[in-house]
Order: structure tokens, then C-alpha cells, then sequence
């Protein structure tokens, strides 16, 4: 319990990234509404992944975090959320498959709403409009009425959040999730004429599956081979909802973030002494921070101790954002203060936030290469450290859209205003991710191999 904490203590610290409501009572109705609505996650939920990212800090589970960069209120649709969660899947027996422990799906799905921005303002043919900050603020279309920071947008992102998360937990355990039908999804992937490299893999796994059936393992005398667990995180970063949704767990008497199962501070809003850290250390949730070439030891030193003061396994992960080409200037500094502090963290790598450039037709987009490098630089130098890399996170999507560059079907510069639909940063693919898995999958099991070794 952290002591004398209150939900809303962050109110008196100082805050950024977060929008001025005009309308005082506006804001004040919503948030008295939120406060009475039934949260959407439950503290029991949040335990229990905090106690699995604790197996993932000693190399005992993988965490694979994915999802949008920010979910969209026109975007919100079945088939959108099963599409995703389905490639999250397909990823999950991949590297289930490589690493050759669980892996832990957490979806940026059902609450990531809220949007940091690197600019105030947006200036488009001369007219200057306040930035758009995600669909729980104000409005993508590029007119002063959308912009204006409106609270209602609260409670449609809440109605949103659960209806996604009903059909999340729907999904998760009704038979849509079962590994066999999974993997076979994965066999469609692997036939592709370019995806020969990743067809002895997928090969791999359905004789493991063949042989489980063989020595009566299959998903009738095993249930957890029908159903997974799945939970859902977001960016932290619109206060007054996040508060709204705080509520007390019966078990422990502790704060709980009702929002999500995992909420994260982000690489803007990570001040020590700011708004958002103050929310995060007082709720017992797990919590995620990312950190970029911009965080410095000292602040790591402060902000792990602020988060974690019991040195409680599980309750932080480290979401490493540096940018390919970077990672080794960054990375061994911070593990080292990790080391010299004795804390008990999960390291995490999102190769998305690093990788972010300008195509020449005026896209943001990501090169699928940039991304693994990034992913292959993190494993290495844990390599070289000795400490383990426990998760990947990345903004990726189910559906066939062209955001980022490369991969085996080559999106190209060219290729980007196909299906350029994210409101925010560019996302994979569904096949981009899927690769993607595979790569990570073959980088585990490597390091499995020298584990083994070094066991002999
Ligand atoms: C994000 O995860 O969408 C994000 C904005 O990341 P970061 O804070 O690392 O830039
Ligand atoms: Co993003």
C-alpha cells in the first residue's frame, strides 16, 4: 500500500501532454458518471499478470505486448479487434515455439485512446489548429471545431473499451483461440512462395502439435490449449479518466487502475516529480515506462524507486524505445543502473517509437528493418550483459494495411497511401508481424541454445 496516496494527488503536480477542458462542469459531470460505472478490469486480473511478468523478469515467460498506436472510434469494429487478436495469437505460438516458455499476450487494445504529441499545434496550408491528442480528447478531422478538447469523448471511450474487452474475453476463451486452429492460420502465412524460410518452423510446430495429439495431449483433455489468457493495456496519460476509473480491491484494500490491466507512462509524460508518475506509483497494477535516449540514470534511479518502492517483481517493466543504430549507446547505461540499484525489473523492447521517419510522399513510416534491427540490438546487448530480454512491444494491426515499409510482401514508399488508415503512428502489418514473430522466434531460441550450454 503506498502510503497517504490518494487518486487524486496528481492534481497538484505539475502536468503535460494533457488537454484544458473549457468547459469546467462539463468535465466534472463526466467524471462523476465514470466514477459510478463499473471498472472494466478487476484487481484479481492485474495480480495475476504483474505475478506472470515477474516469471518474464527471470526469463521464465515472454511478454508480447501489441496493438494499435491509437484506437479510433470510426475504426471500432469486430472484425478489426479479431483480426488483431488473431495475429497476436498466430505471434504468440510462434515465440511460445522459439523461446520455449509462455508467452504473455497483452493487448494496446480496449483503452489506448490518448495521445502524446510532439507539437501543440498542427499547421496545415497556413491555417493553425490545436494537435490532435486521440479520440478520448478531441477529433482527427482538421477543423477548430473537432479540436476542441470535448469530456463526453470519456464515456464513448469507456462504452468502446467495453464492448472490446467483452469480445476480447469472448474470444479468449470460446474456441476462436484454440492453438490448432491458431497454428493453421499460421500454415496459410507459411506458404507464401517468399515465406520459405519460415515454413520449417511452422513445420516444427505442427509435429509438436501432432505428436501432443499422438500421447493424448490435445484440447479436450487439456483445456488450457482451447483458451488464453488476454489482457489489455494503454498509455496512462488522460489523468482525469484514469482516476475516474481508480477503484479500491476488495482483497487488498490497494488502488487499482480499472482502466486496463496495464497501464504505462510514456517517453514525454515520465517527469519524477510530474502528474503521471504520481498516478502510476499508487495503484497496484503492473506498470510500464518507457524509456528513450533521453533517460538519464539519475532519473531512472528516482522513477524506479518512486514506482517500486518494495522492489516488487512484476510491477515494472522497462520499455526500451531508442531507435536502431542506438540501442548500444543507451541500453548498457541504463541496465547498469538497474544493476547498481538491485531492482527487480522486466526489460521490454519497442522498436516502433525509435523508428519513426518521413517517406518522401510525406508518410510517417517505419522500415520493417529498422524495427528487427532495433529488436536484434536489444537482444544482444542483453546478450553481452548477461540480463535477459523479457518482451517485445509493438503497434501493429490484423488487417492488410500499408503503414510501414518492407517485409516479405515489400511495402514500398510508393505503396503507403493504399491503405494508410492509422490516426496516429504507423503500425505492421498483419503478415509484417507475423514475420516479425518468426525472426524473434529464431533470435530466443538462440539464446536459448547458449542457456543450454551453459547448463551442460
Ligand atoms: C506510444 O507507445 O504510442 C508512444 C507514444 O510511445 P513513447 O511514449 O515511447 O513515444
Ligand atoms: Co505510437
Amino acid at each position: 500500500m503506498t502510503k497517504g496516496w490518494t487518486k487524486s494527488d496528481w492534481r497538484a503536480k505539475p502536468r503535460v501532454q494533457m488537454p484544458d477542458y473549457p468547459d469546467q462542469s462539463a468535465l466534472n459531470g463526466v467524471e462523476a458518471q465514470l466514477a459510478k460505472y463499473p471498472p472494466l478490469v478487476f484487481a484479481g486480473e492485474a495480480r495475476k499478470l504483474k505475478k506472470q511478468l515477474a516469471l518474464a523478469a527471470e526469463g521464465k515467460a515472454f511478454l508480447l505486448q501489441g496493438g494499435d498506436c491509437a484506437e479510433s472510434f470510426a475504426e471500432f469494429a469486430a472484425d478489426n479487434i479479431r483480426d488483431t487478436f488473431r495475429v497476436m495469437l498466430q505471434m504468440a505460438v510462434v515465440l511460445t515455439y522459439g523461446a520455449k516458455v509462455p508467452v504473455i499476450k497483452v493487448g494496446r487494445m480496449a483503452g489506448q485512446f490518448a495521445k502524446p504529441r510532439s507539437a501543440g499545434t498542427e499547421v496545415i496550408g497556413g491555417v493553425e489548429l490545436p494537435s490532435y491528442r486521440g479520440d478520448i480528447i478531441n477529433g482527427f478531422d482538421f477543423d477548430s471545431a473537432s479540436r476542441v478538447p470535448d469530456p463526453q469523448r470519456m464515456l464513448q471511450a469507456y462504452t468502446q473499451s467495453a464492448a472490446s474487452l467483452n469480445l476480447l474475453r469472448a474470444f479468449s476463451t470460446g474456441g476462436f483461440a484454440d492453438i490448432h486452429r491458431v497454428h493453421a492460420w499460421t500454415l496459410g502465412f507459411a506458404e507464401h512462395d517468399k515465406a520459405e524460410r519460415y515454413r520449417a518452423l511452422s513445420n516444427r510446430i505442427s509435429d509438436a502439435l501432432d505428436f501432443m495429439n499422438a500421447a493424448g495431449i490435445n484440447s479436450d483433455t487439456a483445456p488450457s490449449l482451447a483458451s488464453v489468457d488476454f489482457y489489455t493495456s494503454h498509455e496512462a496519460l488522460l489523468l482525469e479518466y484514469e482516476e475516474a476509473l481508480c477503484r479500491i480491491d476488495s482483497i487488498t484494500g490497494q488502488p487499482v487502475a480499472g482502466s486496463g490491466h496495464m497501464i504505462w507512462i510514456g517517453d514525454r509524460t515520465r517527469q519524477p516529480d510530474g502528474a503521471h508518475v504520481e498516478f502510476a506509483r499508487g495503484v497496484l497494477n503492473p506498470i510500464g515506462l518507457k524509456c528513450g535516449p533521453t533517460t538519464t540514470a539519475e532519473d531512472l534511479k528516482v522513477l524506479m524507486a518512486k514506482l517500486n518502492p518494495h522492489n516488487e517483481a512484476g510491477r515494472l517493466t522497462l520499455i526500451a524505445r531508442f531507435g536502431a543504430g542506438k540501442v548500444g549507446d543507451h541500453l548498457p547505461r541504463l541496465i547498469k543502473t538497474v544493476q547498481a540499484e538491485g531492482a527487480n525489473v522486466l526489460w521490454s523492447c519497442d522498436p516502433m517509437h525509435g523508428n519513426t521517419i518521413k517517406a518522401a510522399s510525406g508518410y510517417k513510416t517505419r522500415p520493417f528493418e529498422s524495427v528487427l534491427r532495433e529488436v536484434r540490438e536489444f537482444f544482444g546487448i542483453h546478450k553481452a550483459e548477461g540480463t535477459i530480454p523479457g518482451g517485445v512491444h509493438f503497434e501493429m494491426t490484423g488487417k492488410d494495411v500499408t503503414e510501414c515499409t518492407g517485409g516479405l510482401r515489400a511495402v514500398t514508399d510508393e505503396n503507403l497511401s493504399d491503405r494508410y488508415h492509422t490516426a496516429c503512428d504507423p503500425r505492421l502489418n498483419a503478415s509484417q508481424s507475423l514475420e516479425l514473430a518468426f525472426l524473434v522466434s529464431e533470435e530466443l531460441s538462440a539464446l536459448r541454445d547458449v542457456d543450454r550450454r551453459v547448463a551442460l
